[in-house]
């Protein structure tokens, strides 16, 4: 009988996107896919450790499969991804939940199935020692060998030809570059994901004409940081972020185009142009702001006062007039004064982004703001962070309204998730449209999904919109 799998994914899309990775190693090993993990053979948790609340909720969940693990001997229980990478972190995991069969860094997820059959043979011998392999390389390399220019080199650090077992869908993620070497002073991501590595384009353009093949309309190209693409590549065509846009720009089939994160420091003119002159690359940009004041800016290390990155949204918004904004925010960072927070919030005034994701910074060890003095009481973090995201929904209903009456272009997704009755999509600026199918006048929403269709929007909700499909 075959053996079965269930992940469960928290963090990222890197994340996300590394799931379907495990999934893809674990079905060629003969695995499939079970729907909850009460009837998988196999459960891997892939993790994130960016804030302290993500790792006490990892924490709590290996504690509750733990129990499954009491009713079922023969589960193999399999953490993966970034909180393996921390340091002591295998400990925790260990006094956590005794029973973990395999712990895998994010490093090395192509050797999974060898851990996976490791795990078997020792039970077959009646041993049940767990499998820990956490690298802190990619490949188990040097650095310098991780940098290594050859194709060859280049391909076996990024863990090329790895199969890939995504959902059925109409958008389909595709990992241009692995790790980060931005070191922002409260981020764990460079020391857990490793230095910069950038895929060869020839790689992903394959990948993403393949993707097309299969009938996905959409790609999101990820990174940590997506505007350094191609840095750590030898020169040669395509071999930076706006080129690769350009170049993936003429996919025959592909409807859209994203990617996710850009940093503002390196958001340079020609990545600027590119996605104005792209028809493909979509209108939104994803620019984490951080903080509203130069002081804690210099102090986060992300390399732009407050100023440069006004200047940049208006470079955008005179370039691109359809531009849509989303951030990432970050309150109570060490040291941050009223004053400061005051300047976040007028920053966000200012902008009027059109949404926005909102956190308490948390400390991470063995990061340079966790050892910094002023740390923000957590009472004055979650006042202020109360105050941020009843600004910020204000102003994503106000952006929203401002849609009402107009035609949009929505590639349509599927049905609305709990709303029967009604389909959902996106629109090139990345709003979720709601828009009802049944009634005599409307055509199935079966043959609608993938099609780029208009929309006018007659209601808007701070995080949705909602109107009318044009025939
Ligand atoms: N590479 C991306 C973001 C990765 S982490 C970028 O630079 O934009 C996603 C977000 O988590 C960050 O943008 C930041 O806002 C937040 N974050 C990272 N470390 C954090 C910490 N220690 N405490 C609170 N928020 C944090
Ligand atoms: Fe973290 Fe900064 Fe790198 Fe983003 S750019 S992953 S916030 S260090
Ligand atoms: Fe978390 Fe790792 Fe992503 S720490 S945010 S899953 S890179």
């Amino acid at each position: 009988m075959s053996r079965s799998y269930h992940i469960i994914t928290y963090g990222c899309q890197m994340n996300v996107h590394d799931s379907e990775t495990m999934a893809g190693l674990l079905e060629e090993l003969g695995y499939r896919k079970a729907a909850r993990p009460e009837e998988a053979d196999l459960i891997l948790l892939n993790t994130c450790c960016v804030r302290e609340t993500a790792e006490q909720r990892i924490l709590g969940r290996l504690g509750e499969l733990m129990r499954l693990k009491r009713s079922n001997p023969g589960l193999i229980l399999a953490v993966a991804g970034c909180l393996g990478q921390e340091p002591g972190a295998v400990e925790r995991i260990r006094r956590r939940a005794r029973g973990v069969d395999i712990i895998l860094g994010t490093h090395n997820l192509y050797r999974l199935p060898l851990l996976v059959k490791e795990v078997e043979r020792l039970r077959g011998s009646g041993s049940a020692k767990p499998v820990i392999e956490v690298w802190s390389t990619a490949a188990g390399r040097t650095e310098a060998e991780d940098r290594d220019p050859g194709t060859d080199g280049r391909r076996r650090a990024v863990g090329e030809d790895l199969p890939v077992r995504r959902e059925p869908g109409v958008r389909a993620w595709v990992t241009i570059m692995y790790g980060c070497d931005n070191f922002c002073s409260y981020c764990i991501v460079p020391y857990v994901r490793g230095r910069e590595r950038s895929r060869l384009p020839e790689d992903i353009r394959r990948e993403v004409a393949s993707l097309v093949g299969e009938g996905y309309r959409e790609v999101v190209l990820l990174g940590q940081n997506v505007n350094s693409y191609g840095k750590d590549l030898p020169p040669g065509p395509g071999r930076s972020f706006s080129a690769l846009l350009r170049d993936l720009d003429r996919t025959p089939g592909l409807a859209r185009i994203r990617y996710t994160t850009s940093h503002p420091r390196n958001f340079t003119e020609d990545i600027i142009e590119a996605v104005a002159e792209a028809e493909h690359v979509c209108e939104n940009f994803h620019l984490p702001a951080q903080s509203g004041s130069s002081r804690i800016l210099k102090a986060m290390n992300r390399g732009y006062t407050r100023e440069d990155y006004l200047r940049l949204i208006e470079r955008i918004r005179s370039r691109v007039p359809e531009a849509a904004f989303s951030t990432d925010l970050i309150v109570g960072f060490p040291g941050e004064t009223d004053r400061d927070f005051e300047d976040t919030l007028s920053l966000v005034r200012e902008v009027r982004f059109d949404s926005a994701f909102t956190f308490a910074y948390s400390p991470r060890s063995g990061t340079p703001a966790a050892r910094a003095e002023g740390q923000v009481p957590e009472a004055v973090k979650k006042e202020r962070l109360a105050r941020l995201i009843q600004l910020q929904t204000d102003i994503s209903l106000e952006r929203n309204r401002a849609e009402v009456g107009r035609t949009l272009e929505v590639l349509v997704e599927g049905p609305a998730e709990g709303r029967s009755g009604w389909g959902a999509g996106r629109s090139r600026t990345n709003k979720l449209v709601l828009f009802p199918v049944d009634g005599d006048a409307s055509p199935d929403l079966g043959c609608l999904v993938g099609r780029e269709l208009l929309v006018t929007i007659e209601r808007a909700a701070p995080w949705s919109l909602e109107g009318r499909l044009h025939r």
